[in-house]
């Protein structure tokens, strides 16, 4: 197996973490790579254990953070002729109550990301099953739990992570030794749920999850995770004490564990953010200028009131040898700071543009602002785009969707009421007339996540145009 681990940039990967971290994780320059290697670990098993006449054991996770893994698994089978007819599975969690053809079933999930595409015997699959009744559940969780056991446990469990630190669905206060059950979801998983279920309302209040003891029984355990929105509950569990209201946290005590995360997850490690804190290091233009902001905000000082304590305190010793003095550092700091500050976001014509952000050439400049929403162009630079205006620079926006679905089905009946009160045309009023009715028809029918007709599309799209085309103040 090729170790995909990638070389980082500002010599991170040499320090020494283990100071901070308390399960070992290894960072990827991208989800990608760091999905391929996980199934290739998941491959070797597979095949290890075919060539023992085994079975290997997996234990699975739906969920955004696995669907590459599958990819690759998939991949694998097609192109290298992985077999899967020695693989059972155990998936970690269904919600409940949960039909299994169901749009956000995890029996369906698995099917549609890997089961559908792999030679696995459909007998070696267990999903928790959603349909049985409350009272049925105890013994089927028992169950569960049996057969890991008598296939001799999990070889390998592949964990996301939430945002309120569960694994599985054991969420916090989960204990340690917790085993397969029913639970009650936290409020954060629900509303992180929401968009799967079209509105927070609909996503079921409880699910049937592995235990955390369930787990922590496994050979091998990789939790997956990406983006910066699970970089702080990643700090949390690999650097933070051990605590039930955090369940990942737990497995500080597992003895083969490994967090697998891409460059974003792993933003808030120490070894990351402030690397200096862990060991020396090579201090780049931009490292430095990471951490004297770093140190001013930690001591909530001005930049150029930072002294050579401050700076040996806080692990910056080195920086201090090189430079000579904090009085240097923070005025090189301020000073590449204040030069991207500038009130002439197209540059300024005519004056020295040496330590502008902007270059003064050409003037006027042609600029377009890519707007993923409507909406998004005023929101996160409003004031840039009227400054480049009324500098005389020729500004385009260009919207990247119609935004229809964020309209609110009452808007589309309030303006198309409006249209007909300002219509004076008979004819066209009670064309108009007809088409409300048609509307309200279709929207009162109309079911949880499912499409608007075209024309409802359409209406929305033209309201979205009308509030895009008000922000940026065009008049015709
Ligand atoms: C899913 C599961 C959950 C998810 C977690 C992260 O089977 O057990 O713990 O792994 O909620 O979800 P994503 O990957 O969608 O961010």
């Amino acid at each position: 197996m090729i170790e995909m681990l990638e070389k980082q940039e500002n010599g991170f990967q040499k320090l020494e973490a283990k100071k901070f971290e308390r399960i070992k994780t290894s960072i990827y320059t991208s989800s990608d790579k760091a999905s391929l290697h996980v199934a290739k670990k998941i491959a070797e098993l597979i095949q290890d254990k075919a060539a023992k006449g085994e079975f290997a054991v997996l234990g699975l996770a739906t969920g955004s953070s696995p669907t590459r893994v599958y990819d690759y698994l998939i991949k694998f089978h097609q192109e290298d002729g992985l077999s899967f007819k020695n693989v059972v599975t155990f998936n970690l969690d269904e919600y409940y109550p949960m039909e299994p053809d169901s749009l956000q079933s995890y029996v369906r999930f698995m099917k549609e990301h890997l089961f559908d595409h792999i030679d696995i015997e459909s007998k070696n699959i267990h999903i928790p099953d959603g349909t049985l009744s409350v009272e049925e559940i105890r013994g089927y969780c028992h169950g569960y739990e049996s057969k890991i056991r008598a296939l001799g446990g999990l070889d390998i469990q592949l964990l996301g992570i939430g945002r309120t630190g569960h694994i599985g669905f054991n969420e916090p206060g989960s204990s340690i030794n917790s085993r397969t059950r029913l639970i009650r979801l936290d409020r954060v998983t629900r509303l992180d749920a929401a968009s799967d279920f079209f509105g927070d309302e609909n996503v079921p209040s409880r699910a049937i999850t592995m235990g955390v003891g369930t787990i922590m029984e496994a050979k091998k355990v990789f939790l997956i995770a990406w983006g910066e929105g699970k970089s702080g509950v990643i700090k949390e569990a690999v650097e933070g004490e051990i605590k039930s209201s955090l369940p990942a946290s737990f497995l500080q005590k597992h003895n083969n564990c490994e967090f697998i995360v891409d460059t974003a997850a792993a933003g808030a490690l120490t070894r990351v953010k402030t690397p200096w804190l862990v060991e020396d290091c090579q201090w780049s233009e931009k490292l430095i200028t990471k951490a004297t902001i770093w140190l001013a905000n930690e001591l909530s000082k001005a930049i150029l009131k930072l002294t050579n304590e401050d700076y040996n305190e806080y692990g910056m010793g080195s920086l201090i040898a090189e430079y000579g003095s904090a009085e240097e550092i923070n005025l090189k700091v301020f000073n590449l700071l204040q030069r991207t500050i500038t009130g002439w976001p197209g540059g300024k014509p005519k004056v020295d543009d040496s330590t502008r952000p902007e270059r003064a050439k050409p003037f006027p400049k042609t600029s377009v602002i890519f707007s993923p929403h409507p909406d998004d162009d005023v929101i996160s630079m409003g004031g840039t785009l009227l400054r480049l205006v009324d500098q005389g620079h020729e500004v385009h926006v260009a919207y990247q969707t119609s935004g229809n679905i964020a309209v609110f089905d009452d808007e589309v009946l309030r303006f198309l009421d409006f249209t007909r009160e300002v219509i004076d045309d008979e004819e066209a009023n009670l064309q108009l007339s007809k088409t409300i009715e048609k509307v309200n028809e279709s929207i009162k029918s109309k079911k949880p996540g499912q499409v608007d007709s075209p024309e409802i599309q359409k209406y929305k799209g033209l309201i979205r145009k009308g509030e895009a085309k008000a922000a940026c103040m065009i008049s015709s």
